[in-house]
């Protein structure tokens, strides 16, 4: 913990350094960066907190993320120059990656850059694999979506949607509550800026909420908590209102936990990598796309230069869909 960083997000903590474009060694390729996603775990890694890492990481080090890029050099026989990619690598416009930790993007011609990084991606994959895998979501069941016209909860909407489930989203602001109702064709919405979210979870289920997909935390976990059918999932895919507090003390403290012991309920976390499910996962994805039933709005910042700023869209709700950035 003594390497946290603490304070809100500050744009400034980043600095944008020029350097040459780097050599491919023996093995190693290098991809010109096309279109990145720039996502809340980057905000989770910026705080430097080894509790919220999988990848370490220290001041002075590059961001990474998800991108699609091509590849302008290669030392590796399983590559070649003009190759398209997509995986993770540095906020860089250049970077020299490992071909191991890339697979082929689909052609522009076949699926635009947006749509595979709003949908092709850990994105697409935590919505359909937290709601499939972890979430077990059946037809019958009632459910709920908080960040629901986010990239992750949108996408988990419409899977819980296709799957003949009543869904239910909570997002902040009229209009996004109007996306909800109108272009998801979502059962209802809650404005949690507008209303109390305990009325408001008791109204939409008086069964009670059979699974929860939750990208937000906070005070709505609790308002589940109150309102959970028997054998009820709460599936933690994210908590994008803590994400932006800057001391842990502060932090909200779930209180209606003991409520899961005789609602027989069931509250998980997950990653979305679901190792040799991935393909499970991909495939639900490819055939709800093939069937238009996902839209995945996208929200793309252009220039490498207001990357800072662009992340910081993600805390007001100023972005509309997945948040990439056009190199
Ligand atoms: N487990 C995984 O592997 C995995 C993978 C991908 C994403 N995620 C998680 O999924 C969540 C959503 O990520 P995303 O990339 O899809 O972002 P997103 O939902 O497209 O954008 C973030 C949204 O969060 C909402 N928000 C921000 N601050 C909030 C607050 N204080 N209270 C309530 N809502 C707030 C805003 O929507 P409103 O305008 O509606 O408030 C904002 O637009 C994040 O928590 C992320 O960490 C997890």
């Amino acid at each position: 913990m003594d390497r946290a960083s603490t304070g809100t997000y500050d744009p400034s903590c980043f600095r944008l350094i020029e350097g040459p474009i780097p050599a491919a060694p023996d093995g190693k390729i290098v991809v010109q960066t096309l279109l990145m996603s720039l996502d809340p775990t980057n905000l989770n890694w910026l705080k430097l907190d080894p509790q919220l890492q999988a990848i370490p990481f220290g001041v002075g080090d590059p961001m990474i993320g998800v991108s699609i890029g091509v590849v302008t050099e290669s030392c590796a026989p399983t590559h070649a120059v003009g190759d398209v990619v997509t995986g993770m690598w540095g906020w860089r416009r250049f970077d020299v990656v490992d071909p191991l930790f890339v697979r082929p993007a689909k052609p522009a011609t076949e699926m635009s850059f947006e749509q595979q990084l709003a949908i092709f991606s850990h994105v697409g994959r935590a919505a359909a694999g937290g709601m499939t895998l972890i979430g077990e979501v059946k037809p019958t069941d009632a459910v709920l979506v908080a960040g629901a016209a986010g990239a992750t909860g949108s996408l988990a909407a419409q899977i819980a949607k296709a799957q003949g489930c009543r869904v239910v989203g909570i997002a902040g602001g009229p209009d996004k509550c109007k996306f909800l109702l109108e272009e998801l064709k979502l059962d209802g919405a809650i404005d949690y800026k507008e209303e109390n979210l305990h009325e408001a979870v008791h109204r939409h289920f008086p069964q009670g909420v059979d699974l929860f997909f939750d990208n937000v935390g906070g005070e709505g976990v609790d308002a589940v908590l109150a309102n959970m059918a028997i054998g009820c999932r709460i599936i933690v895919c994210g908590a994008m209102s803590q994400y932006n507090i800057s001391e842990t003390s502060n932090l909200y403290g779930v209180r209606n936990l003991p409520l899961l012991i005789f609602r027989r309920a069931r509250l998980q976390g997950f990653v979305a990598d679901f190792g040799p499910r991935n393909q499970v996962v991909d495939k639900l994805l490819d055939d709800l796309t093939e069937r238009g039933q996902l839209v995945a709005r996208t929200h793309v910042v252009d220039g490498f230069e207001n990357i800072p700023d662009a992340l910081a869209l993600l805390l007001n709700g100023k972005n509309h869909g997945k948040l990439l950035a056009q190199v």
